[in-house]
């Protein structure tokens, strides 16, 4: 079992991937469907409890009419290809972001994945689609301010109103295609992240490139804003404490 439990990746470098090769920036997002495959499937085999995908965030629609359509085949694609292996594997597969406004086929069919893999107890498949982190935060202010008038938010409240709460907060981001930003995306969930950034352009991120990036990470000590257990062990040994260092002279 890894000690990764959550893992986001922003999917990035599809279109540069293709420019590349002298192929339309389509060709990329093509390529990079067959590799969303192959990390979800090591994914589960890693045994990570929860992988996000930012498939298509709400800046996207700016991107040309072909490209935005193609981007809803693959999602249609990978659905109906991938449809018995997420069954088979107890996956649990949802979609983040918002449905209204895409076309009625491509919310039929997540619908349908949703409503069929509901009781699954495997990984957390979920894809950002038509998703914005600061849309889903204010959306869960305005869910909670719904039904509890004149109260104030806690940071719990705020969580169980996200789109997918029970994924909880993302152990692990990873961008793939060499630039060093978050682009929108889960900027609640990612307040303790580690944060992973790849040169590799998604079509030709692979599963070994994962496999070693969770490793990598895995041995990262993770402080949440306390201090190492080696340093806290060390001040103990030493009898260091923060009001003997305030009574010194110097
Ligand atoms: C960013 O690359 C990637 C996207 C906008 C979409 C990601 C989509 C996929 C990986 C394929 C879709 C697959 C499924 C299963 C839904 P970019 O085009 O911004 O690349 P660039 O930075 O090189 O221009």
């Amino acid at each position: 079992m890894s000690k990764i439990g959550h893992v986001a990746i922003i999917m990035d470098g599809n279109g540069r991937w293709a420019q590349g090769r002298l192929r339309p920036r389509v060709w990329g997002h093509v390529r990079g469907a067959g590799v969303v495959s192959e990390i979800v499937k090591v994914a589960d085999d890693l045994g990570i409890s929860a992988l996000t995908l930012y498939a298509f965030s709400t800046e996207n629609w700016s991107r040309p009419v072909e490209e935005v359509s193609l981007l809803f085949k693959l999602l249609k694609k990978f659905l109906l290809k991938e449809r018995v292996r997420i069954l088979s594997n107890n996956i649990k597969f949802k979609v983040i972001g918002e449905l209204n406004g895409l076309p009625l086929e491509t919310v039929d069919l997540i619908q349908k994945m949703e409503e069929s893999t509901k009781h699954a107890s495997g990984l957390k498949l979920t894809f950002a689609f038509n998703y914005g982190a600061r849309s889903e935060i204010v959306r869960a202010v305005n869910r909670f301010i719904d039904s509890n008038q004149g109260e104030h938010i806690s940071e719990k409240d705020l969580d169980e109103h996200m789109y997918r709460p029970e994924t909880g907060d993302i152990d692990l981001l990873i961008r793939t295609g060499g630039e060093q930003r978050i682009s929108n995306f889960l900027l609640w969930q990612i307040a303790y992240s580690e944060l992973y950034f790849t040169p590799t352009k998604w079509p030709d991120f692979t599963s070994q490139e994962f496999t070693k990036i969770i490793e990598n990470v895995a041995g990262r000590e993770r402080r949440f804003g306390a201090i190492s257990n080696n340093a806290s062990a060390k001040n103990k040994e030493r009898k260091i404490g923060a009001s003997s260092l305030l009574n010194s002279k110097r």
